[in-house]
């Protein structure tokens, strides 16, 4: 019954996938493969805004978290990639670790469908919580969660997460959002 029950919300969820301003024609969404490493990093140092980790760690995501991550192509090209993963000890929860969309192709859904098509996934069956961590100044970042819980039609919250002062260098505070539960 529960099953059945989330079956139907995550078909409804599918249904809501739309790219704004886009043909629909050439955007695809897949899981990155370790080959998209480079041009995950190099993304994520032009999105401004965003920690960029080492190259080896847009790798990994690649060779170990393909199953919760999403890039989104046009006509082969990466304009956007979702870096997501289930937290180890609570399954029902994704973590949106980051997301950087191509500055060009901002507002058009890209984020959103990503993240949709990572929940839709098998893997993701059991999730029922999304969170994320974003800093006061995001105003983007926050828009995209709030516009997440909206669709999800659940609550969103807010939490302390990581203060300024455990950063080694000048950060603003990280926050989490906690969206959920859903289905
Ligand atoms: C934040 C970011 C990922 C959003 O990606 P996006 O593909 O443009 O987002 P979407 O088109 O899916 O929009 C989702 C919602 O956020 C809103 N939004 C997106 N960018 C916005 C902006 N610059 N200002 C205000 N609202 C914005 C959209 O209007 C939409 O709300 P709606 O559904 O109510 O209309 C993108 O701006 C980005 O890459 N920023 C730099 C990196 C970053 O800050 N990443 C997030 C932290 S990990």
């Amino acid at each position: 019954m529960v099953r059945h029950k989330a079956t139907q919300n995550r078909v409804t969820v599918s249904r809501n996938l739309k790219i704004k301003n886009h043909p629909d024609s050439g955007l695809s969404i897949r899981a990155p493969l370790a080959k998209d490493g480079k041009a995950l990093y190099q993304m994520a140092k032009n999105a401004g805004g965003l920690d960029v980790n080492a190259e080896y760690a847009y790798l990994l995501l690649g060779a170990h978290f393909s199953n919760t991550c999403a890039v989104a192509l046009e006509d082969e090209e990466i304009l956007g990639f979702v870096s997501a993963y289930r937290l180890p000890d609570r399954p029902d929860t994704l973590f949106i670790w980051q997301v950087s969309i191509d500055p060009q192709h901002r507002k058009r859904g890209l984020a959103k469908t990503m993240i949709r098509d990572i929940l839709n996934r098998d893997i993701c069956q059991a999730v029922r919580h999304l969170q994320a961590s974003i800093t006061p100044s995001n105003t983007a970042s926050q828009n995209l969660f709030a516009s997440l819980a909206r669709d999800l039609e659940c609550q969103i919250t807010k939490l302390p997460f990581f203060d300024a002062t455990l950063f080694s260098e000048s950060h603003e505070e990280e926050f989490l959002v906690h969206i959920g539960p859903f289905f």
